[in-house]
């Protein structure tokens, strides 16, 4: 076993709201191995952004970390000062959003910020740090980067400027990649184009990335492994082809089947019944279990724990084996 690059154990957190407190994320743990690429996925709310963004410090003000550890290459990110882990996102962790508008200023040329990023750090020469992005700017495929360094973001369209950001999350070859639903707000084309990107960039610079997503294909297309995660909580935690034909989490098996190209079953997609629970309840037992199928008087009272049902196959669920032994069954019916 090599080092993990990041390996995030128990960690839970809260943000403060007038009608009370908000369990975002309740001990949740995982690691990524270097050069590995993790789709985080689950409905909207599910903790999916609050989970990665935390341990960066990029969470609003009203959040905080209430418990947990997260090490990248050794180093404990929960317990460092803001600056000491604003200095660690600069230099070993690039983030790419939704909207580019969050990492991109508005009223300044794209070049200038790329350069400045390497700049500011004193890694580079000027004549340097411009060279280099102008190859980011091609590398990333923006058709004559030359002359496109002096444009602003306006002048780009919304796939470019996702780009140009994710240039700018390269400009100091970071160890970590991490993208945030990075192509929710593209055509479908344009989506696939963009991830096809990262998926090649993170080969060639040997960057572990993860991938926050909403899109469960999404996640099977361009990840090694998956985390499904429901209500601030990790259901399973598998490669993509576990997690496809040995499915043994029930939220995780109804992602499947809500999800019509991958789906088990041979009847059409099957939406998930009831809701997501609020996140200011607290739960004795499984959070899941009130949309259940699996659900027994067990499962409203003893919350399971996330257990090994195989190698590197994860799952918190007490009736895990049951649940992979039907998805077996079923497909080789
Ligand atoms: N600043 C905040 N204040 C209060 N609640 C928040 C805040 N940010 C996120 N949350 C809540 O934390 C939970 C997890 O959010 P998030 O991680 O963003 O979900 P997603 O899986 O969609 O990325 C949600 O219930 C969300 O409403
Ligand atoms: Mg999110």
């Amino acid at each position: 076993m090599t080092t993990p690059l990041l390996d995030v154990k128990d960690l839970c957190v809260e943000f403060k709201r007038p009608g009370g407190i908000v369990h975002a994320v309740n001990g949740v743990s995982f690691s990524l191995q270097p050069g590995e690429s993790l789709g985080i996925v689950g409905e909207s709310g599910s903790g999916k952004s609050v989970t990665v963004l935390s341990v960066l410090g990029l969470i609003a003000r009203n959040g905080r970390v209430v418990r947990g550890e997260a090490l990248l290459d050794g180093e404990d990110l929960i317990t460092m000062s803001p600056e000491e882990l604003r200095e660690v996102r600069g230099r070993d962790v690039g983030v790419i959003f939704q909207d580019p508008m969050t990492s991109l200023n508005p009223i300044m040329r794209i070049g200038n910020q790329i350069t400045e990023a390497m700049l500011v750090r004193k890694l580079y020469t000027p004549t340097e740090a411009k060279a280099r992005a102008i190859d980011l700017l091609r590398r990333v495929g923006i058709p004559q980067p030359e002359q496109r360094f002096n444009d602003y973001p306006f002048q780009f369209s919304g796939g470019m400027r996702q780009r140009v950001m994710i240039a700018l999350a390269l400009a100091l070859n970071p160890k970590l990649l991490v993208a945030d639903e990075p192509t929710t707000a593209l055509d479908v084309t344009v989506q696939a184009q963009v991830l096809k990107l990262l998926d090649d960039l993170r080969r060639e610079m040997g960057m572990g990335m993860i991938i926050i997503t909403h899109d469960f294909g999404v996640a099977t297309n361009y990840c090694n492994r998956i985390n499904v995660m429901y209500a601030g909580q990790v259901m399973e935690s598998a490669t993509v082809d576990q997690l496809i034909t040995r499915t043994a989490n029930p939220y995780s098996l109804g992602l499947l089947e809500s999800t019509m190209e991958i789906g088990h079953g041979k009847q059409a997609i099957q939406p998930i019944p009831g809701n997501p629970p609020s996140a200011m309840v607290v739960h004795q037992g499984c959070p899941f279990a009130p949309r259940c199928r699996y659900s027994t008087e067990r499962c409203q009272v003893e919350k399971p724990v996330l257990r090994a049902i195989e190698r590197d196959h994860l799952v918190f669920c007490h009736y895990a084996e049951d649940v992979m032994r039907d998805v077996t069954e079923q497909i080789h019916a």
